[in-house]
């Protein structure tokens, strides 16, 4: 009870229980105590919610504060102003991708690289615009009414298409009745190609880069995530700055100096900008440092970390919520439906409990800038102990998709031992007649029919025992001898069973190789 009354509020009293704080938790009442990962089980859905435990289990960058340097009511204070931060933030900078609202109407064109160093290799023009219309149809009330794939040499140049090309482009979309927007399928137009393409089909141009920032912008629910956006949002903000000033000194006035500070306007925009900027990376940086902490005290006592990751749609969300039963995840047939990263116990076969990391989907041709931007929540791959590839083995561009996401995981310089360890899996079986697959060593499941789980969590649990030599053991300790604090503190207690009339109990708990080692050196 001492604890119950050092904790300030029930809130973060709750706030330590979801973190699994040994010492919060071994305060629980033993009627709430069973509804806890303690037994061994992973949480049912009712005494989820019961503590909040539902949808993430933790929420990463929402975890518990204890060791990490934050005082706890420093650290509420923290979390509020930083939310609102990140929320006037977000909401400044909405402007960079312009369309709101809708319904939108969209023309996609794809330039396609037949020769030459840009040529795409791994797939198609058609499978290319196939991906590029489910983009703009992920979107609510946006639709595609027109597409056309056109051949370029020069997809980066200001002049993507050649003279007869464009012309011939420019008259269909004029011809085409309401289109509010063109979609041009590149990573990223130079300002000066957007504000050509605008002025010469009078409507707004999208590259990938602005239109997957638009979705993610969409989907966004945290502070960590609607940051990373502002911060991806600003490049977008200073080429439209660069656009606007060029307009208005071709109109002659965008180089006058504002009321005695010797800045133009231009400067004085871009400082704001700069300052914008300098400030969502501060409240980043912030965030980062915590995390950093959190992950420190996570990896030397707590559950093993496994992250899930693979192309954006291929059932990441699905295969947690198989493994976990987690009733509170929704797999949507959407791209980037999972934008935050969240967090969900499971259960291995041997009994030890395990988290699974839901991550952001990965798409090819992102610029740099935009991965950049989310370096935090990728962050979070690199200090998993397992890795698991979710691919969608019933899609054409499969192939394709699990060479970009190689190389999103090497350009992060994901560690070697993490990377050769990395569990391969084929989802999505169930839709293909027959399957026969040829990679020996990849595991092939559905996970929406739950099939090949099982051997799946038993590769799980060897690679996870393998990485962190962290297993589940059975130890009779003294309850008169600080044991069971001790464990406690240094390791993750699943269940004790208290011994009723010999003074002692019966603990299982996960423990690595180094806390056992001291542990028997210390009591014997
Ligand atoms: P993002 O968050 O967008 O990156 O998606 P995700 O990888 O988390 O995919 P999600 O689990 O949301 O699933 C995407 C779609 O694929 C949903 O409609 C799922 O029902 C479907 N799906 C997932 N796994 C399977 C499977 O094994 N078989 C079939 N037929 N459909 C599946």
């Amino acid at each position: 009870m001492a604890i119950v009354r050092r904790i300030h509020a029930w809130s973060s009293f709750l706030h330590r229980v979801r973190a699994g704080n040994s010492r919060a938790v071994a305060s629980v009442p033993p009627v709430w105590r069973s509804c806890l990962p303690l037994h061994g089980d992973a949480p049912t859905p009712q005494c989820s919610r019961a503590f909040g435990l539902s949808r993430s289990i933790l929420r990463r960058s929402d975890d518990f504060t204890e060791g990490t340097g934050f005082t706890e009511q420093e650290d509420d204070e923290d979390e509020d102003s930083m939310e609102e931060e990140a929320d006037e933030l977000f909401r400044e900078l909405q402007p960079a991708t312009t369309l709101t609202g809708g319904p939108h109407r969209i023309f996609v064109v794809h330039p396609d690289v037949k020769w030459g160093s840009r040529k795409q290799h791994l797939t198609t023009a058609e499978l290319m615009m196939a991906e590029a219309v489910a983009l703009v149809n992920t979107l609510d009330k946006w639709s595609v009414v027109d597409r056309l794939i056109l051949s370029t040499k020069t997809p980066e140049k200001r002049k993507i298409f050649g003279k007869g090309n464009f012309q011939m482009l420019t008259e269909r979309i004029r011809r085409t009745a309401g289109i509010t927007a063109v979609f041009v399928n590149v990573e990223r137009l130079s300002p000066s190609s957007e504000r050509e393409l605008e002025d010469a089909w009078g409507v707004k141009v999208l590259d990938r880069y602005s239109l997957v920032l638009h979705i993610f912008r969409c989907n966004a629910k945290t502070k960590e995530a609607k940051l990373q956006i502002s911060l991806a949002e600003i490049p977008l903000l200073r080429s439209r700055l660069k656009n606007e000033f060029v307009n208005m000194d071709q109109q002659g006035g965008g180089n006058r100096y504002i009321g005695g500070s010797g800045e133009t306007q231009l400067e004085v925009q871009q400082r704001v900008l700069r300052e914008r900027e300098m400030k969502i990376r501060t409240a980043l940086e912030k965030l980062s440092r915590k995390r950093q902490l959190l992950r420190t005290r996570r990896k030397h006592k707590e559950f093993p970390i496994v992250s899930v990751l693979g192309y954006t749609n291929c059932g990441k969300t699905t295969l947690i919520k198989a493994l976990t039963g987690d009733a509170g995840l929704h797999p949507q047939d959407r791209l980037f439906a999972t934008l935050d990263v969240t967090v969900h116990a499971g259960l291995l076969p041997s009994r030890v409990t395990v988290l699974y990391v839901d991550t952001i989907g990965f798409l090819s041709q992102l610029p740099h800038q935009l991965i950049d931007s989310f370096a935090a929540t990728l962050e979070d791959i690199k200090h998993s102990d397992v890795l698991v590839h979710v691919r969608d083995v019933s899609h054409p561009e499969n192939v394709n998709q699990k060479a970009n996401v190689l190389n999103v995981l090497r350009n992060l310089r994901v560690p070697d031992a993490l990377m050769s360890s990395m569990i391969e899996v084929h989802n999505k079986i169930d839709l293909i007649d027959n399957y026969e697959w040829t990679e020996t060593d990849a595991l092939a499941i559905s996970a929406l029919e739950g099939r090949g789980l099982e051997v799946l969590k038993l590769t799980v649990e060897e690679r996870v025992v393998a990485a962190t030599g962290k297993r589940l053991v059975s130890l009779k300790v003294d309850l008169s001898t600080p044991q069971l604090s001790w464990l406690y503190r240094e390791a993750a207690v699943q269940d004790v069973s208290v011994d009723g009339d010999e003074g002692s109990a019966v603990v299982q708990v996960v423990i690595g190789n180094a806390a056992y080692g001291r542990y028997r050196k210390m009591f014997g």
